[in-house]
């Protein structure tokens, strides 16, 4: 896993923006994994802006890792309408190539639809995650199985809790998600995990330092060949071997700087 700590929440996000862009410029039919949350608004807010600049996303497919049960692409809260907001109302990733799993009907069909898709046009080249303060990834909580396909999952009251602030006082936030499943998401070709914030320190460590463990979702990644996990300094605050991170990419930020030969 290469782990990446930048100052801010800020510079971390720019620079998960710079590689998604990058990839997209070097292969424009790419197919994106995307998230929600907090983290990514200022991941999209980036790309909007190279979009603007430029870059077409007119060749991209991309795959939602998750969707609450019961909210309709209307409602406020649903990641589809979380991801018109942040991200596909100002690029132009045609509507056809848009996979978010759905959170109406039978979340047992709206999961097989979605793996269905998936396989018809995976591999995920790029996936984006971010990460809860108790290790999960999508709505995988801890607990979960580490080969699960895409499947409805109860959330843990953690993050029932860490997710009410996005609904209105007195709204239920749901219970269940239907989430791409962890043997699903180890598919992708390339992981990028962003985290910032001392909120997600414990996590970052137990994910990146940690035991491979259902207990900790995110630690699977470190079975990944290709992980860049992307941090602030205030998530970096628990990791063990801080130091040898920051100097392993100043190595590389030499080396690129020296160029190729
Ligand atoms: C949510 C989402 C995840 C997200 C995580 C962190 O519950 N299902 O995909 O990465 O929790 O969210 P935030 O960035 O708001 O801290």
């Amino acid at each position: 896993m290469r782990i990446v700590i930048l100052p801010t929440a800020e510079q971390a996000a720019t620079h998960v923006a710079e590689l998604i862009a990058r990839q997209v410029q070097d292969r424009p039919r790419s197919v994106l994994g995307l998230a929600t949350g907090g983290t990514m608004e200022p991941v999209y807010a980036g790309l909007i802006a190279r979009h603007r600049a430029g870059l077409s996303f007119a060749g991209v497919t991309t795959f939602n890792l998750d969707e609450y049960v019961g909210l309709g692409p209307d409602h406020p809260q649903s990641y589809s309408h979380y991801m018109r907001v942040h991200l596909f109302d100002h690029v132009d990733i045609p509507e056809a190539n848009r996979f978010v799993p759905s959170g109406l009907g039978a979340p047992a069909h709206a999961a097989q639809a979605f793996e269905a898709e998936i396989a018809r046009r995976g591999p995920v080249d790029l996936q984006l995650l971010g990460l809860g303060g108790n290790g999960h990834i999508g709505f995988n909580e801890p607990g979960s199985s580490l080969g699960s396909r895409t499947r409805e999952k109860l959330l843990s009251f953690d993050t029932i809790e860490a997710n009410r602030r996005f609904f209105d006082t007195g709204e239920t936030v749901p219970e269940t998600a239907v989430t791409m499943g962890i043997g699903t998401i180890r598919e992708a070709r390339r992981i990028i995990v962003l985290a910032t914030g001392a909120r997600k320190a414990a996590a970052v460590r137990a994910m990146a330092e940690g035991p491979v463990t259902a207990m900790c979702p995110g630690s699977i990644l470190q079975m990944h060949e290709h992980v860049r996990l992307v941090v602030d300094t205030e998530a970096a605050a628990e990791l063990a071997l801080k130091d040898h991170y920051l100097r392993a990419e100043q190595l590389q930020s030499r080396r690129d700087a020296n160029g190729p030969g």
